[in-house]
């Protein structure tokens, strides 16, 4: 039986630019969510890709002389073994040059005009190459866009306008029913703020280029980049082609951006599905910027990090679990190689690791390398139940760092008692019985926190899990009946093997 559908997506990510720990952040983010929505057996569908029309790419591509669909499948693949390197399970990987999105975009436009809510009109202002967007006078800095501080363009253009201003109540009233439709809460006061301040219409259409989607009934415009790459969600989810699948994953549980996006993601979509007939996201959850040296990454500054390099360092597992847990996923945070070190050996090597090879050591000194049958179920038996209880609360906000913060306190609490029952001493004395019964608690122990660590670390996960003698993976075990207490199989043959995260030198 299919579980319950759930569906999450990333940005569509802008191809002119090749993927670094920003992008990754997002992507680690929504594949740790979707592993874990997988473990609880719902029928889950993640969605990442790239945006790939606009003015940017066209003006490249110009640029090296060749074609704009040259330039993007050049570039757009460097996205995708970036997220393959860093084992992302996405379900679709949607390019918005792909022939599907182009039906599905101009079906949809046509659904808009249709509903009355696209007129003609003239458009004369500043516009932001590089964030594909307009602004006002009073929204630049020192003359520059606020996002880029690069100049921006004087622009005239006869537009198409979609009536945005008609939005305003109905958006409202929808917030109002579904108050943590966009989270944290300070953002959604951020978009309430916006919203009362009154909605213009937006120019969406553009006659002064031709890299992107005709409009149906007027080809002499392409549609705005924006409103072209916001509808790839609907056209992966099945809009159009497989109206069965549209039904079951739209409208979408989790739309996962920055806050930079913010805007367009919970004002316009919104009233843009509405004006469609379609319904808004239920949720969209936007995080702070990913600092570098307390500064924004960009191309021109040269602090952009890939991924790659940070991978080769510390590992997928080490990638994945810095970015999740070094700070909370909402506000900004800074990210340091330095503080990227202590974190990986105070948890990584020290805690978790040295959890594994100590007990997965004893168990093969003292117990021939085989699971007990005895089980002295002291207090760890309350340990990993709170373990499971306190990380699904975390991960019902999204507060990944609260999540397996939770697992890492039974990791200590494994480790304490360890400490406190000292097996060595009761194996010395000749207890094989104890020494058994308060191996067996660890191990089982151990094996709570392969399952539950697996979202964030699926490699180790999965050698702790196989080193415990457990049969599959743990991504194939489902929660919650799987984070019960005493799950492990006597009998298995444990293996010992090498350092799961051996120690960085500072
Ligand atoms: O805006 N810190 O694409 P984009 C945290 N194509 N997150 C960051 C980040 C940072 N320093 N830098 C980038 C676009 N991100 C559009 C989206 S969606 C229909 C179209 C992440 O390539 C974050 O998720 O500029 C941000 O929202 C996104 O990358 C912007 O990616
Ligand atoms: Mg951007």
């Amino acid at each position: 039986m299919p579980g319950r559908p759930f569906s999450l997506t990333t940005p569509i990510y802008y191809v002119n630019d090749v993927p670094h720990i920003g992008h990754a952040y997002t992507t680690v983010a929504a594949d740790v969510l979707a592993r874990w929505r997988r473990l609880l057996g719902d029928d889950v569908f993640f969605l990442t890709g790239t945006d790939e029309h606009g003015l940017k790419v066209q003006r490249s591509a110009e640029a090296k002389g060749i074609t704009p669909k040259e330039m993007v499948d050049r570039t757009a693949p460097a996205f995708r073994r970036a997220w393959d390197e860093l084992d992302i399970s996405y379900d679709d990987f949607i390019r918005t040059t792909e022939p599907r999105h182009h039906r599905a975009v101009q079906d949809f436009l046509q659904r808009v005009y249709d509903a009355g809510d696209i007129e003609l009109g003239t458009y004369e202002g500043l516009y932001c190459v590089a964030c594909e967007a307009y602004y006002t006078e009073d929204e630049l800095v020192g003359g520059n866009c606020p996002v880029h501080g690069r100049p921006v363009e004087h622009v005239v253009e006869e537009n198409y306008f979609f009536k945005l201003s008609r939005y305003g109540d109905r958006l409202l009233e929808h917030y109002a029913r579904h108050p943590d439709a966009v989270q944290p809460d300070y953002r959604m006061n951020e978009v309430l703020g916006f919203i009362r301040q009154g909605l213009h219409d937006f120019s969406m259409s553009r006659t002064s280029i031709t890299w992107g989607v005709p409009l149906p009934w007027d080809p002499a415009h392409v549609a705005y980049v924006w409103f072209d790459a916001l509808f790839n969600y609907c056209t992966a989810m099945g809009y159009g082609e497989d109206p069965a699948r549209f039904d079951r994953f739209w409208p979408v549980d989790y739309h996962l951006i920055g806050k930079d996006i913010l805007r367009f993601h919970a004002v316009y979509w919104p009233a843009m599905l509405m004006s469609a007939g379609l319904a808004p996201p239920k949720h969209v959850f936007a995080h702070g910027w990913l600092l570098v040296g307390g500064e924004k990454m960009s191309k021109t500054k040269l602090n952009q990090i890939a991924p790659s390099d940070l991978v080769a360092d510390f590992g997928v597992d080490g990638f994945r679990y810095h970015f999740m847990v070094d700070q909370r996923f909402g506000p900004d945070g800074d990210f340091s190689y330095e503080a990227m070190v202590t974190r990986y050996n105070a948890d990584l090597a020290n805690n978790f690791g040295n959890l594994a090879n100590r007990v997965l050591n004893m168990a093969v000194n003292y117990l021939g390398g085989v699971v007990p049958d005895e089980r002295a179920d002291g207090v760890l038996v309350d340990a990993a139940a709170r373990a499971y209880t306190q990380m699904e609360a975390h991960m019902e906000r999204l507060d990944f760092a609260g999540a397996f913060g939770s697992v890492w306190e039974l990791i200590r609490a494994t480790n304490a008692y360890i400490e406190e029952r000292q097996p060595w001493a009761l194996n010395k004395a000749g207890d094989a019985k104890a020494t058994a019964a308060v191996l067996g608690d660890c191990l089982e122990a151990l094996r709570i926190v392969a399952l539950l660590s697996s979202p964030v670390i699926p490699r180790a996960a999965a050698e702790l899990w196989r080193r415990l003698g457990l049969p599959g993976r743990p991504q194939d075990a489902r929660l919650p009946a799987a984070a019960a207490w005493g799950g492990l199989p006597a009998g298995a043959r444990l293996d010992k093997g090498a350092p799961l995260f051996p120690r960085k030198e500072a």
